[in-house]
């Protein structure tokens, strides 16, 4: 997998593995093989190490963890030795992305030339895993401690520039990688490579070192969650700096890899790299068809209906993937509103590096407010994110149905109302799909595409497509009420507000999902989207006690929490009216405090209808909540919404914020063990048998019965 051949006195190693030349056993050997050879060939004074097709090596083979073959030598770290100790100068000459493994592979060679596009980084964090071949050992000594801990915990990648200002390649050159790799390994052919030699060097520690690693250490500490290898990474280039030599340091590095490795962490995070690609290979069997013989519409045009928070975020998304497009509005207040939310967004970008002033000034003049549905009759896509209402909605199809050409898509950004019932205000309904993107829509990664009974497979290709264009990650799910990630919090919600009745006040449940791993808990969220959307929910179903008939805690043969309700009854409707669960000081603040009136109400509920308040521990208020949210996982899949525990996990890592080190619900549920689930399921079907969410769901039964699932 690796090839050797010469042009003049420079040899030139080729590493040959398509997609991304990542470094399985048979590169690793390829490599080693081809370098041994190069070492020996006399004819050769330099040599050249590079990527075929797309890349330079992006990353140790992910798929080879935790199989016989990771084991399978020679390892990378042999790999790596061997090519820094030849006495002849290597080249490693960078194209596309050099990634983990692949960057280390560089690190070992003398010298690192990378095209311009081209970008370097140690994403292994993002794996649940540390750079474990000599990169926390490498790295440190290279760009000094700060950059590379940096580097190391964040995971994120750096451009050919930034590589360059870090040290860790010696030049950015443009154009064809491998004449230029020759050119420069000629250009230093017969120098001593012993200089060059990246673990012969000394860590420069500074003289705030321990400063360093304390405050990383606390920053890390709040942003991981639980997640354990942001801080084992830190660990791993602490011990750059106290092991005396860098063998040992090595040593310590792999110790730390291997506890990582043999984790549940790692392989949730390696289980959602790949719960990432495979959701991009759609299918909806019933109907035959499917990514591979689908094709999407070139969108070349789209407008957004509604410039709200939401329309505006979607617009930014659009504009982003260079599509020209619409915003559209009743009035010119409105209108403008949109405008200004979108030149913020643009804006911040700006401010904080992430586009140069003349691209976004690019990317404004693509945007194209408009009163006048008129003017969409040319567009490709409309996407529209007005008010969650069914009639308001079934107006906005008809309209747009009226003036849009007959191959214009026509989606809704709803979270969870009838995609048919709207196609059903079309002549059009194989166009008519929904894309639901989650708030803020230009940051949140996700989209939850649900295609109707109608939908064509055009269309489903063409919305998958473009969630992908706009740099964001598609889930295409079937329709049912709430979609797949709503519904499953239906349940969360009604199960966390059982819990203030019987013991817990806000933060206590808060707290313990926290600490699971959620961004936020049940609570707070609820106030950050607005106690009034749910209300108004409960109100179309009938749920609302609105002439004080209906029984306060059993509503349609269910147990029903009237708490939130009581809530918007006084006009708290959370985070806007700067009260809800908690108080904001003010409308529209964002740092909750406990609030001693709503903790009162709460108990004057529960002793109002007699119920005996008792101390709740974690454990429970975990899996109260997300039990019930997994029950529903396993009910979508029975009923086909989801096709894969994957498209259930990718909506909720990338929607919902849920903890990556888990993998997601589905997987988190089989890591437990699904026998046990089931069992706790049933325990708490026991006590509350009025609540449907706690019937477990029949392929959860049957999957629990059946031997434990690889993981
Ligand atoms: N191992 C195994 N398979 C990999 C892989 C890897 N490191 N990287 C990508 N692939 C596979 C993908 O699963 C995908 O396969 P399918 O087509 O079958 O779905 C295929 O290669 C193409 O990948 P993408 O669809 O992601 O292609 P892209 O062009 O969008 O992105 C990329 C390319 C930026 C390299 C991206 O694939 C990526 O980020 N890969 C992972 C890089 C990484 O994490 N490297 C570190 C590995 S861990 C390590 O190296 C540890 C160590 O030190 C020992």
């Amino acid at each position: 997998m690796a090839e050797l051949s010469t042009v003049g006195d420079v040899g030139v190693v080729r590493v040959k593995y398509p997609p991304v030349n990542a470094l399985g056993f048979p590169v690793r050997k390829g490599i080693w093989d081809c370098i041994q050879r190069a070492s020996r060939n006399s004819s050769i004074r330099c040599i050249v190490l590079c990527g075929d097709g797309r890349t330079f090596p992006a990353g140790a083979d992910i798929s080879e963890f935790g199989t016989n073959k990771a084991g399978m030598g020679p390892s990378l770290v042999d790999v790596i030795h061997a090519i820094e100790a030849t006495d002849k100068p290597v080249v490693a000459a960078i194209h596309g992305t050099a990634l983990g493994g692949g960057l280390e592979l560089a690190l070992g060679c003398h010298y690192r030339i990378i095209r311009k596009d081209g970008r370097v980084g140690f994403p292994e964090v993002t794996l649940g895993i540390l750079p474990g071949g000599t990169g926390t050992q490498r790295l440190p000594r290279v760009t000094g401690i700060a950059d590379a801990l940096e580097i190391i915990t964040s995971g994120k990648p750096l451009s050919a520039r930034a590589a360059l200002a870090k040290g860790i390649v010696d030049q950015v050159v443009e154009g064809d990688i491998v004449k230029q790799g020759i050119a420069f390994a000629k250009s230093v052919a017969g120098k001593p490579v012993a200089p060059r030699r990246i673990s012969q060097m000394k860590v420069n520690a500074p003289a705030n070192v321990r400063q360093i690693f304390d405050e990383m250490r606390a920053k890390l500490i709040k942003s991981s969650r639980g997640a354990i290898a942001p801080l084992t990474c830190l660990q791993s280039v602490e011990a750059a700096v106290t092991s005396p030599t860098y063998a040992q340091g090595l040593r310590k590095e792999s110790e730390l890899m291997m506890m990582l490795m043999t984790s549940g962490q790692a392989r949730a995070q390696q289980y959602a790299f790949f719960a990432e690609r495979a959701v991009t290979k759609w299918e909806v069997p019933s109907r035959g068809v499917g990514f591979k013989t689908a094709k999407p519409l070139a969108i070349k045009s789209a407008a957004v209906i509604g410039a709200g928070t939401m329309g505006a975020g979607i617009a930014m998304s659009l504009l982003s993937a260079g599509i020209p497009t619409f915003m559209i509005e009743r009035n010119d207040e409105f209108l403008q509103r949109g405008v200004d939310t979108v030149k913020s967004f643009l804006g911040y970008y700006v401010v904080k590096g992430r586009m140069g002033a003349p691209q976004a000034k690019k990317l404004q003049a693509l945007l194209k407010p408009t009163l006048s549905y008129g003017d969409l009759k040319d567009v490709d896509i409309v996407i529209e994110a007005v008010f969650e209402n069914m009639k308001i909605k079934q107006e906005v199809f008809g309209k747009l149905d009226a003036v849009c050409k007959p191959s214009a898509i026509l989606a809704s950004n709803t979270s969870g109302l009838d995609i048919d019932q709207m196609a059903s205000a079309t002549k059009r309904p194989e166009n008519v799909i929904g894309m639901h993107f989650f708030a803020p829509a230009h940051i949140m990664r996700l989209v939850e595409n649900i295609y109707g009974k109608k939908t064509s497979a055009v269309a489903m290709a063409t919305v998958m497509d473009l969630t992908k264009k706009m740099g964001k990650v598609g889930v295409l799910v079937g329709n049912c009420s709430g979609f797949v990630g709503n519904r499953m919090l239906g349940a969360y919600a009604t199960e966390a507000s059982f819990l203030l009745e019987e013991g817990c006040l806000p933060h206590e449940v808060d707290q313990a999902l926290r600490d699971f791993g959620l961004p936020m808990g049940m609570f707070q969220m609820s106030d950050l989207s607005g106690l009034d959307i749910g209300y108004k929910g409960r109100t179309e179903r009938g749920l609302i006690d609105t002439d004080g008939s209906k029984p306060a805690r059993y509503r349609n043969g269910q147990r029903y929490s009237p708490l939130a309700d009581m809530l918007v009854e006084k006009g708290r409707l959370g985070q806007k009216t700067g009260k809800g669960f908690y108080n904001y000081g003010k409308p529209g603040g964002r740092m909750p405090q406990r609030d001693p009136e709503v903790e009162q109400l709460i108990l004057d509920f529960s002793e109002k209808h007699g119920i005996k308040r008792r101390q709740i521990y974690a454990e429970e208020i975990i899996e109260r909540c997300l039990y019930p949210l997994i029950n529903e996982g396993f009910r979508i899949l029975q009923e086909e919404i989801a096709r894969t525990m994957e498209e259930i996990d990718i909506t909720w890592l990338y929607g919902y914020g849920w903890p990556r080190h888990t993998g997601g619900p589905m997987f988190y549920a089989k890591q437990v063990g699904l026998q046990r689930v089931y069992e706790r399921i049933l325990h708490y079907q026991k006590q509350f048998p009025y609540s449907t969410h706690w019937y477990p769901a029949d392929l959860l039964q049957k999957m629990a019965s059946q031997p434990a699932h690889k993981l």
